[in-house]
C-alpha cells in the first residue's frame, strides 16, 4: 500500500490520516475470536476495571513468547497495512514494536482515556525523539456514543507538552492537565471524532494530542493498538523501566510480511 505525496503530506500536516474498511470482515471475525481467546487468559499484561473486573486493555499480543501472544496479531504487527504505513510515515524501514495492545472498551463500563500525547510516557521510557507512530485497527465500529477516539489536528507540532500523572481510571498513566487543554484546544481546529466501521484503520503520530470518552452504548469498542518506534530511536536506560509489556526491549526490525490477508493460526499451547 503505497501512500501519494498528498497523503503524507497531510499526515505530515494533521498528525493523522484516516483508512475505511483496510481490512475485510473475515480479518476482523478472525481477530476478534483471537481477543475472546486472550481475554480469558490470566496475566500481568491485562489490566482490567471495575466490580467485574472487565478486560480493559490486552497488552503484547504481537510477540511470539508473550503470555498472550497472537499469530494472527502478529500478522497484523507485520502487514503492509499497518507496518508498511509506519514505515512510510516515519521514513524509516527498520521499525519495532515499542507494544500492542487491545483497547476493550467494554458496553456501559467501558472507561474514558483522558487528554495526552503518547510520547508523554515514551519519552519518560528514555525514548528521546518522537519519531514514533501508531496504527489502530477498529474490530468494531466506532461511534461517538461506544467511546470513539477523538484527535486535535496539528496538536503533533506543539511538540511535547509538560504531562501530569493521571490516577482516574485503572491505567495510571501521563496526561494532559485541564489548563493545558484548555488553551490549546482555544487556539486549535475542534477535535475531530475518529469514527468508522469495523476494519478501518487510522495512524497518528506519537505527539498528536487524543482522548476518548466513556462507553455509554450496550455494545463493546475494541480497538488494536500498534506502537512503532525507529530502532535507531529505541529508549536508553532509565530507572525502573516498566515492564516488557509496555516498554519492548525487542528492537529487532520487523520483517515486512506479503501483501495477503490475515489467516486464521493456531494459538500457542
Ligand atoms: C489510547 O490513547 O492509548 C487509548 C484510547 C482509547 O482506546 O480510546
Ligand atoms: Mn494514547
Amino acid at each position: 500500500m503505497q501512500l501519494n505525496k498528498s497523503q503524507l503530506e497531510d499526515f505530515d500536516h494533521d498528525g493523522f490520516l484516516f483508512f475505511a474498511n483496510l481490512f475485510d470482515n473475515k480479518e476482523i471475525e478472525i481477530l476478534l475470536s483471537e481477543v475472546e481467546r486472550l481475554a480469558k487468559i490470566n496475566a500481568n499484561s491485562i489490566v482490567r476495571e471495575g466490580d467485574e473486573q472487565t478486560p480493559k486493555i490486552l497488552l503484547q499480543v504481537h510477540e511470539t513468547d508473550s503470555a498472550t501472544a497472537s499469530e494472527a496479531f502478529r500478522q497484523l504487527a507485520c502487514s503492509p497495512r499497518t507496518l508498511g504505513l509506519a514505515r512510510q510515515v516515519l521514513r524509516d524501514d527498520a521499525l519495532y514494536l515499542h507494544h500492542s495492545k487491545i483497547n476493550m472498551k467494554a458496553a456501559i463500563e467501558g472507561s474514558t482515556w483522558p487528554w495526552h500525547q503518547d510520547f508523554m510516557s515514551w519519552k519518560l521510557d528514555g525514548i528521546a525523539r518522537p519519531d514514533m507512530v501508531t496504527v489502530l485497527v477498529m474490530l468494531h465500529e466506532a461511534t461517538p456514543m461506544n467511546g470513539c477516539l477523538y484527535f486535535v489536528p496539528g496538536t503533533h507540532r506543539l511538540n511535547r507538552l509538560d504531562p501530569h500523572y493521571d490516577t482516574s481510571t485503572a491505567y495510571r498513566f501521563w496526561a494532559a492537565d485541564t489548563a493545558t487543554m484548555r488553551e490549546v484546544m482555544a487556539k486549535h481546529a475542534d477535535p475531530v471524532a475518529i469514527t468508522g466501521h469495523a476494519g478501518s484503520a487510522v495512524v497518528f503520530h506519537c505527539n498528536l494530542l487524543h482522548a476518548s470518552g466513556h462507553n455509554l452504548s450496550p455494545v463493546d469498542r475494541w480497538h488494536a493498538f500498534l506502537s512503532f518506534n525507529t530502532v535507531a530511536n529505541r529508549p536508553q536506560k532509565v530507572d525502573n523501566p516498566r515492564p516488557e509489556y509496555v516498554r519492548s526491549t525487542n528492537w529487532t526490525p520487523l520483517i515486512l510480511g506479503a501483501d495477503q490477508p490475515i489467516v486464521e493460526s493456531v494459538a500457542p499451547a
